[in-house]
């Protein structure tokens, strides 16, 4: 299994954008998770693909675009054309999910799945083995640097057991509330991409992003 850190660049400076992600990358992060919100499927707003296609032309890294928006499915060429490698929908946010994530993989991108807190894993039942990825909103979408929802470890547990049983290859990532005292939870629950926002942007953006991902190596050995 691989480990890796996706710094959401929402909890970033964005007067100096281009420099925090220089940072992490230099830390050694492969990941940047890109949250795109709409007001709608969140309340807040936060930017578009403008910025998406701005910060493609300076960075090699897999782009994890996380659409936090209604009908994601009005977006997913315009999302592939800004530069994302990885596109996640929200279950809840797209009435045709199997259409939507054929269109995903169209485009030549990996497909994930986002579901909210509170969202049964049921919704995955027959769809399953064909994402690339479930993310696990382990915090009710919207905001950075909220509090992880306890109960999400045994949905995690419940989802790789769910992965494992079929045979199948799908990365579980969590989003929200990953920090020092939490990541440990997620990890032994099952997942591998762990996202974080707060955690790692902030005055020391580099020093934080190595932290973690020494973390995941040392996790990644000894589990290995
Ligand atoms: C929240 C976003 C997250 C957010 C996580 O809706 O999807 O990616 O940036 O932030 P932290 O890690 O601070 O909880
Ligand atoms: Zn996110």
């Amino acid at each position: 299994m691989h480990y890796e850190l996706a710094p959401s660049i929402l909890s970033a400076d964005f007067a100096k954008l281009g420099e925090e992600i220089q940072a992490v990358e230099a830390a050694g992060a492969r990941y940047l998770h890109i949250d795109v919100m709409d007001g709608m499927f969140v309340p807040s707003i936060s930017f578009g693909f403008p910025v998406i296609k701005s910060i493609r032309r300076n960075s090699s890294s897999i782009f994890d675009v996380h659409l936090m928006v209604e009908q994601p499915e009005r977006y997913i060429e315009e999302t592939a054309k800004s530069g994302a490698d990885i596109i996640t929908i929200h279950a809840e946010a797209c009435t045709h999910l199997d259409r939507a994530i054929e269109w995903i993989h169209q485009t030549g991108k990996k497909a994930g799945i986002a579901l909210n807190p509170s969202t049964s894993l049921h919704v995955l039942d027959y769809i399953l083995d064909k994402v690339d990825m479930v993310l696990l909103m382990t915090v009710n979408p919207g905001f950075g640097n909220q509090k992880y929802i306890d109960y999400c470890t045994e949905k995690i547990s419940s989802l790789r057991h769910m992965i494992e049983e079929r045979g199948l290859d799908v990365d579980i990532e969590v989003d929200g509330g990953i920090k020092e005292e939490t990541i440990h939870a997620a990890l032994d629950a099952g997942a591998n991409i762990l996202v974080a926002g707060s955690a790692v942007f902030g005055a020391a953006t580099g020093e934080n992003a190595g932290k973690y991902i020494k973390l995941l190596k040392d996790y990644q050995e000894k589990n290995s």
